[in-house]
């Protein structure tokens, strides 16, 4: 079991060594890629490992064809085993900080409590505003006039730990979820990589 870390991991004195959790579509994913690549050339991080739950995502894929190593975990009813399994890839790979973008399960409290201050998690809405699912369409149905996208520290709730970076998204009327949605992700890719730089200097602690 990898140990608890105290909450001032950064900054580390080399290219920090991140790890990227997702799910599906993996956009989040290409713009932290984009940001931090596997060759090296940014001095702050790179990306070093892709982990999926899902076989078919396509960040799976996107890792691949990036050269980045990447782990497909099942996590199908059986979180522990994720988690170990988890756990042993981020040591092998000797993980810094690992990024939630588009993982679509919940870690255990004790899972985010070893990786406290250490990992991070995009959320498509102004948390505290609609956590947990479909909050687009949440925002839409309480029909707030704006929106947005939460980079945070992950904590043991869903979607509760620090804010690291928001960005804004005004709600038109004619808006629908599929649009309101792109407009959002828009920022998510704007906003992680912002986020990540910010952690790894040490500019904001969970
Ligand atoms: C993003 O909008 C992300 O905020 C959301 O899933 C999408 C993944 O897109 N995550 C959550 O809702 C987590 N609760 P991507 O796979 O293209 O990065």
């Amino acid at each position: 079991m990898a140990e608890t870390v105290p909450d001032r991991p950064f900054p580390v004195a080399r290219q920090a060594r991140l790890a990227v959790f997702a799910s599906g579509r993996g956009s989040n994913l290409a713009s932290l890629l984009g940001a931090f690549p596997t060759t090296g050339e940014e001095p702050l991080a790179a990306v070093r490992l892709v982990v999926s739950d899902r076989q078919a995502a396509l960040a799976l894929a996107a890792a691949e064809a990036a050269g980045v190593p990447s782990r497909h975990i099942p996590f199908a009813r059986d979180r522990e085993r994720f988690e170990a399994a988890a756990d042993e890839a981020l040591r092998e790979h000797a993980i810094d900080l690992v990024c939630l973008a588009g993982f679509m399960r919940v870690l255990s409290p004790a899972f985010a409590e070893r990786w406290h201050g250490r990992m991070l998690n995009v959320h498509p809405s102004l948390l505290p505003a609609f956590r947990g699912l479909q909050a687009t369409r949440q925002a839409l149905e309480a029909g707030v006039d704006e929106s947005g996208c939460t980079v945070h520290f992950v904590d043991a709730g869903v979607d509760t730990g620090r804010t690291i970076v928001q960005r804004r998204v005004r709600i038109e009327a004619r808006d629908d979820e599929p649009a309101l949605a792109r407009r959002i992700l828009r920022e998510e890719h704007i906003a992680y990589p912002e986020a990540v730089r910010l952690v790894l200097r040490g500019e904001v602690t969970p």
